[in-house]
């Protein structure tokens, strides 16, 4: 097992709360600049972040749905943070959730902009990086329900299938050109804004029942896991989707 010498700057998308803030976090205390986007431009909102830590972030307002925005931003976080871009965390999502027949074409387009679109334009603005740094790594974030059917969720599931998809045709491709590309799928887990209702209340029940680890993951496990793909250097890893929810999604 080799660890990865190479320190510089990943880009994190979606950085300003929630799952990007832990994975923000977590490769600040690894060591590597971080580019934090959000449309709010926020400062990663994350218990446990230090002013010292905080020296890492360079945040950035950016919707990550529009092609020229993301380049503008990877320039200036490039320039302001002095690092070569080295990485990228495509973790920018939202939720949606309707009947299938009550699904409006725009909402769906919408949905697919922000959480499939994306993945593709950000790893298209991140390329040119990653060839002039002879290789590098891009991490998207999926979910688990990319391989079920979720009623009410048609949207969601569609964007997320379209995510792992995105990630293994990449992978294939840019595999000779040193670049990898892994997709993490988490279950249920627990942010500020979703905490209350999968802890109380008959989502609550629904989970403890359903997730054979007993609990939703917090924000931090997928922050962990995320910057320990950064840290070990393996080059042979690239294309697969790692699942992250507690055996939830191969429950019989
Ligand atoms: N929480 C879960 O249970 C769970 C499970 C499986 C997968 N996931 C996936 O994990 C990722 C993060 O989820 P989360 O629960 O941490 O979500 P969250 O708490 O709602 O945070 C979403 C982040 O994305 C940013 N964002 C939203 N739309 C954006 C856009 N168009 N451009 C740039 N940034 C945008 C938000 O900041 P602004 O609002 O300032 O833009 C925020 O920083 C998503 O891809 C989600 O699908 C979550």
């Amino acid at each position: 097992m080799s660890t990865s010498p190479k320190k510089g700057c990943i880009i994190v998308t979606g950085a300003s709360r929630g799952i990007g803030a832990a994975i923000a976090l977590g490769l600040a205390q690894a060591g590597y600049a971080v580019g934090c986007l959000s449309r709010s431009g926020e400062t990663p909102q994350i218990t446990g972040a230090t002013p010292e830590l905080a020296k890492h972030w360079f945040s950035a307002k950016c919707d990550v749905s529009r092609p020229e925005q993301l380049t503008a931003a990877f320039a200036d976080i490039a320039q302001r943070s002095g690092q070569p871009l080295v990485g990228l965390v495509n973790n920018a999502g939202i939720h949606s959730q309707d009947r299938v027949q009550d699904i409006a074409e725009q909402e769906f387009k919408n949905v697919m902009d922000v959480n499939a679109y994306s993945v593709l334009a950000a790893s298209q603005t991140i390329y040119p990086h990653l060839l002039e740094n002879k290789g590098g790594l891009i991490v998207n974030i999926g979910s688990f329900y990319d391989k079920l059917g979720v009623k009410q969720h048609l949207t969601y599931c569609a964007t997320k299938a379209a995510v792992g998809a995105m990630t293994r045709c990449m992978a294939v491709e840019w595999a000779p050109k040193g670049i990898r590309v892994l997709n993490v799928a988490p279950g249920y887990v627990m942010t500020d804004f979703n905490r209350e209702m999968i802890q109380k209340g008959p989502l609550a029940d629904y989970l403890a029942k359903r997730i054979p680890s007993g609990v939703a993951g917090e924000a931090q496990d997928i922050g962990n896991l995320v910057t320990s793909l950064f840290v070990l250097n393996s080059p042979y890893m690239t294309g697969e989707t790692i699942y992250i929810d507690g055996a939830h999604g191969m429950l019989q």
